[in-house]
């Protein structure tokens, strides 16, 4: 094995294994180039560097032959199509350049004022880019931070500290509070902008910069805020038929929301994601496998980094000043899920692993106290395995039983046979609010109803439902509402359980040890009120204070905007995707978001994700923890795109051309 320095000299890694030594020079080789620095880089042998499209060859010397990924294909749609272009001369498939500058939806309706969303006068996307040698990643470097501009802890979320509106979770003595020089100290250290990031200092314009150029955005942003306190009452996934049997371009000239749509620029906001200017396999990554994951916007990877270098502590316990930041921080995050759920108090929120987790808590505390012989726990057809396989265990040993709410062809629950599941044994309803699978919206909160009808509780899992549509848990009167924060641009490892306050109340812990006690003596334990009776142990302490600053990114976006623009993408993704020849499309219900589950005729569901993979493009295939609902369509596994906001119909027209091309093979 051998790796080549920047200037082409290999340099060979006996046995495979690099020496650290020469790990070392060759980083620091690497990355001595000052980033943009257009000239270091382009010394002979340099690696070489691409403006815009950020092609490169990997090729030491050459210049990069941005060879068009799917020119092969392009120019296939007839004039009319929806594949059409603007111009009805080709499909629309960007060929290596990744829709930056583009109009989102462009192709879905060229000129159409709802969808020029798009900022007047933008700033080139990409910085000149480094050609990836010696198996380093292939990255592109943001010029702009896009919508959001980098900044210090205030931008940041970070909670301001000091001073007599010091939090309750501060636990430093009152004479720091009072404002003794330490703790003045103290105080400007933390809040002092020149210890943050200054854009200046990297020749980035400043937040007022920025709001000048931007007055669109402004504009946007007020229209937002004004609809986050006001938002609409009716679901945008809904589809209305006349509109979905017409023609996309005609579905968004027709929408109701057309005339207010706010300004919205997805290129701006695919600035605030660096790894979307990730290169794989020689191609611009599109990322359609957001239903696995999503990925995190700048402001939540600065947050996570700011926390790490300012505030890192356990919480709870020590009265220092790290302590106090970290417990700030930390119960900050809660209020914020609080918030952005719509639940009544901080204490309704406990912080666990991700939903997996969250769904066994439940299981294990509420169930092990609520759940006996004969009774019988609803769950839904759709449901993923993390929502099935935690009931079934605790079924068998209660002797209690599973019943499952049926769907119909398209993929929804029948509302008319669930009815007929509920009882007086029926213990609780675990339902999904979106299935992973199929994409289906399920209408949860008649759910909840039946379930509370006949004196049973509702569990909502919302992991698939966070990130696309408004979540009111008082609304939706759901008992529990669980999701990971993965799902919605934040960290992994980080997930939450609402439960009313009554019912947490009425729970023992399922896991004993360290901050979750009042007081342990050898004869007994009194344990803490809910939420850290539920938090044993040291926490994910960091990236809860992450998912709080993805809620906050989120809401700054306005989910009921990222709503509409997805509910339009999907359209338009299920118009073209639908009429490949071969495509089966698994999941056709009303209400959808975000999924599209296929396969595709004469290929293995791996083989069309393969070649998907080739060309950059992202996607699950597999049966995707839900097994049941597929073979309830008779599969054992679909290929999976899945959608956020941060995609475009380019890449759904590149992703449209493979799987042509994959038919036009084996049609
Ligand atoms: N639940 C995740 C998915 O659907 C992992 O892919």
């Amino acid at each position: 094995m051998t790796m080549q320095t920047p200037t082409g000299n290999p340099v060979p890694l006996p046995g495979g294994l690099p020496d650290p030594a020469q790990l070392a020079q060759l980083a620091n080789a690497f990355f001595s180039a000052p980033p943009g620095g257009v000239g270091a880089l382009h010394q002979p042998g340099a690696p070489q560097i691409a403006a815009g499209s950020g092609a490169t060859g990997g090729v030491p010397g050459a210049l990069p032959a941005a060879a068009p990924a799917l020119a092969s294909v392009s120019n296939l749609a007839p004039p009319g199509s929806p594949l059409a272009g603007p111009g009805g001369t080709g499909t629309g498939v960007p060929g290596l350049t990744l829709p930056q500058g583009r109009v989102p939806g462009a192709n879905l309706l060229p000129g159409a004022p709802t969808h020029v969303l798009s900022l007047g006068n933008r700033a080139p996307a990409l910085a000149p880019h480094a050609a990836a040698q010696n198996g380093l990643p292939d990255q592109a470097v943001s010029v702009l931070p896009a919508l959001e501009p980098r900044a210090g802890g205030a931008a940041l979320g970070v909670p301001k500290q000091g001073g007599a509106s010091a939090s309750p979770f501060y636990f430093l003595d009152d004479a720091l509070r009072a404002g003794s020089p330490a703790a003045a100290h103290v105080a400007t250290q933390y809040d002092a902008p020149a210890l943050h990031a200054d854009p200046r200092a990297f020749g980035l314009p400043t937040q007022d910069d920025l709001r000048d150029l931007l007055p669109l955005h402004r504009e946007g942003l007020r229209a937002n805020d004004a609809r986050d306190l006001h938002p609409a009452q009716s679901s945008h996934y809904a589809l209305d038929e006349a509109r979905a049997a017409a023609h996309p371009r005609d579905q968004a000239r027709t929408a109701p929301f057309a005339a207010v749509r706010a300004p919205f620029d997805v290129d701006a906001v695919r600035r605030d994601f660096p790894i979307l200017a990730e290169r794989v396999n020689g191609r611009p990554l599109v990322w359609l496998d957001n239903a696995a994951t999503t990925h995190k916007p700048r402001a939540v990877i600065e947050r996570l980094a700011y926390f790490y270098e300012h505030e890192n502590s356990n919480i709870h316990r020590a009265a220092h000043t790290l302590a106090g930041r970290a417990t700030d921080a930390y119960e900050q995050a809660r209020e914020t899920v609080q918030r952005f759920i719509g639940a009544a108090s901080p204490d309704e929120i406990v912080f666990v692993r991700g939903t997996t987790e969250a769904i066994n808590l439940i299981a294990k505390s509420w169930g092990e106290e609520n759940v006996g012989p004969g009774d019988e726990i609803v769950v839904s057809h759709l449901e993923h395995h993390a929502n099935i396989v935690p009931w079934q265990q605790l079924a068998a040993r209660k002797g209690a039983t599973l019943r499952v709410i049926p769907v119909d062809e398209s993929g929804q629950v029948r509302l008319d046979e669930c009815r007929k599941l509920f009882n007086e044994r029926t213990k609780i309803a675990a339902v999904t609010q979106v299935s992973n699978a199929l994409g289906t919206v399920v209408p949860v909160a008649q759910i909840v109803q039946m379930a509370h009808a006949v004196g049973a509780k509702a569990l909502v899992d919302g992991a698939q439902s966070i990130s696309h549509l408004r979540v009111d848990v008082r609304a939706l009167d759901a008992d529990f509402f669980v999701f990971s924060g993965h799902k919605i641009y934040g960290p992994t490892g980080i997930g939450v359980v609402y439960g009313k306050r009554e019912v947490l109340e009425t729970m023992p812990p399922w896991q004993g040890g360290g901050n979750m006690i009042a007081d342990v003596t050898f004869e007994r334990t009194l344990f803490q009120p809910p939420p850290a009776r539920f938090e044993a142990g040291t926490g994910n302490i960091a990236d809860a204070v992450g998912l709080g600053a993805a809620l906050d990114y989120v809401t700054r976006i306005g989910i009921e905007n990222i709503a509409r623009y997805e509910h339009d993408l999907l359209a338009y993704a299920t118009s073209v995707l639908a009429p490949v020849p071969g495509v089966r499309l698994v999941g056709t219900a009303r209400d959808k978001a975000s999924v599209l589950s296929f396969v595709l005729r004469g290929y293995q569901t791996e083989e069309v994700g393969r070649a998907l993979s080739e060309e950059g493009i992202a996607v699950r295939s597999g049966h995707h923890c839900a097994q049941p609902i597929l073979r309830r369509f008779g599969l054992e596994a679909t290929v999976r795109p899945s959608l956020a906001f941060y995609n475009t119909c380019d890449e759904v027209d590149a992703l449209v051309s493979v799987v042509r091309r994959l038919a036009a093979r084996r049609g």
